[in-house]
């Protein structure tokens, strides 16, 4: 299992090149840890976002994609904007969408020659996503992407805001050492 940490924390302190947003489709913020990235990269933040191509109109990152722009104030360089899905059952496509967030958003940041990535709990939060789910799927998408991609990201992060939900990820990411051994 690659270089993937489970830390606790404000993802807006992370010194990494890239941190990613759990945004909306509209990239025009939010609460949560939208609205914390948005506050802490300052204004330029939102303008760049807004000049993103929409497409269809008010959609400038489906669900699923990604996005990169500057990180402006942030540590970090970039901020990768992806958008979750909104869990309903478990049984409407959520699983295969949350794992494009992931995918879409290691690709982009492959793209850009990011070595240092982190990211926060996608879709746990407002988006009411299963924290063992999401985490489960998160850690399998990374992995699978760090393998099939040798070479290219150097490190996850994956960020929670709370304990409960790191230990939720650090089990997920010792279940899958424990797969891999
Ligand atoms: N650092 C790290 N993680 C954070 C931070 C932070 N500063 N703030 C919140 N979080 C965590 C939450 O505790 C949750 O575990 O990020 C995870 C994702 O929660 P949300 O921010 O609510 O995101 P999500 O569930 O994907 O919902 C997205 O919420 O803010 C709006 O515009 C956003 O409409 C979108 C929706």
């Amino acid at each position: 299992m690659h270089r993937v940490l489970a830390l606790f924390g404000d993802i807006t302190q992370r010194r990494v090149d890239a941190i990613v947003n759990a945004a909306n489709t509209t990239l025009l913020g939010g609460g949560g840890v939208d609205g914390a990235i948005h506050r802490a990269a300052g204004p330029e933040l939102l303008a760049a976002c807004r000049a993103i191509t929409e497409s269809p109109p008010g959609v400038r990152c489906p669900t699923g994609q990604a996005r990169i722009t500057p990180a402006f104030r942030l540590r970090a360089k970039y901020v990768i904007h992806t958008v979750g899905p909104v869990y309903r059952d478990g049984m409407s496509n959520e699983p295969k969408q949350l794992a494009n967030c992931y995918r879409n958003s290691l690709e982009l940041a492959a793209q850009n020659d990011i070595e240092t990535i982190a990211f926060p709990a996608i879709s746990c939060g407002v988006f009411g996503y299963p924290g063992m789910r999401a985490a489960r799927i998160a850690i399998n998408t990374i992995d699978e992407f760090l393998t099939t991609h040798p070479g290219s990201i150097k490190q996850v992060e994956l960020v929670a805001f709370d304990n409960d939900m790191q230990l939720i990820l650090s089990n997920a990411i010792e279940t899958k050492l424990g797969e891999a051994t």
